[in-house]
């Protein structure tokens, strides 16, 4: 599936007018182990539903935090009310102590938030590398009247754009495939670029909605080493995943949600053995918790 079609349909990537620098470099070595995100009693309220409770978590930058929790949970509520798709019902996140309230999805992508979605939004009739192009101009400096008239500057920039964007289809393993149509690539590929795409906004802390949805173990595995390997280039990511074992091999940190409650939160070894935790998912044999 290419398309999104159950979420509000907005795309993070549409006003370049509102973008900002590009620094090429990252600086991240310093400063791992600080926190960065805080997600501070995060509400939301769908009519008489209550999908998110008042949850509150940190994100420490350099790790990989696991958010997981039964189906309905609230794991990808709590993804949206991060990410600006939906406005929180109260509460707020910050990052680097910069409340997101109020903004909209395409600042706070600006900002450094980035993420993927449970079901792939690609623009399926662009080239995997245009994909990719479309995440990167999420920093372009060129407002639109030059990128319009193709000022030098623009040229230069499409350019680099597309040498970084080659660059990062190579680094999650799809670059081969670089002028296929994104509704042509196979689904592992898809859901590769989508990654590619959100890494190409530059993000501080990069969210991924069930990456490995669909996967075979051995696709599993492979996409938790880029995971792995995401991280050690010095990005933070939150990531949701189902399958237990899986999350609790590449986590750093887990945060468990049941019924829009936070339940737990602590490293691996403690939510595997946490009574509370292997409760909240007897109903749900095939996820091995024990
Ligand atoms: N836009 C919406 N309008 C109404 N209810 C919603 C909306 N989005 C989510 N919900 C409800 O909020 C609850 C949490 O849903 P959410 O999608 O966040 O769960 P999840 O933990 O991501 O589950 P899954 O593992 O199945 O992806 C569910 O009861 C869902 O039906
Ligand atoms: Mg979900």
């Amino acid at each position: 599936m290419v398309s999104e079609t159950t979420s509000t349909p907005e795309e993070s990537f549409d006003d370049p007018n509102l973008v900002e620098g590009a620094e090429a470099e990252r600086a991240i070595a310093v400063d791992v182990g600080e926190r960065l995100v805080e997600v501070r009693d995060l509400t939301m309220r769908f009519g008489g539903l209550l999908a998110l409770d008042s949850v509150s978590f940190d994100i420490n930058r350099g790790e990989i935090l696991g958010l997981i929790g039964p189906n309905g949970a609230g794991k990808t509520t709590c993804f949206n009310a991060m990410t600006g798709v939906y406005r929180p019902t109260s509460g707020d996140v910050l990052l680097e102590g910069v409340s997101l309230k109020g903004r909209k999805q395409h600042r706070i992508t600006r900002m450094g938030l980035a993420r993927t979605f449970q079901n792939i939004r690609l623009f399926g009739e662009m080239t995997a590398l245009e994909n990719v192009v479309v995440g990167l101009d999420a920093r372009h400096r060129t407002s639109v009247p030059g990128a319009l008239l193709r000022l030098p500057r623009h040229i230069r920039e499409e350019r680099s754009a597309i040498d970084r964007a080659m660059a990062l289809l190579e680094f999650v393993g799809i670059d081969q495939h670089a002028e296929k149509r994104a509704r042509e690539l196979s689904y592992g590929s898809q859901r590769r670029l989508e990654i590619a795409r959100a890494l190409a906004t530059d993000p501080k802390l990069l969210c991924l909605d069930e990456p490995a949805a669909g996967f075979n173990p051995a696709e599993k595995e492979e996409l938790m080493a880029l995971i792995r390997t995401i991280r050690d280039e010095g990005y933070t990511v939150l990531l949701i995943e189902h399958d237990m074992k899986l999350v609790m091999g590449v986590t750093d940190r887990i945060v468990v949600l049941e019924f829009g409650k936070k339940l737990a939160d602590d490293v691996p070894h403690a939510i595997r053995n946490d009574p509370r935790v292997i409760a909240a998912y007897l109903g749900e044999p095939e996820d091995d918790v024990a």
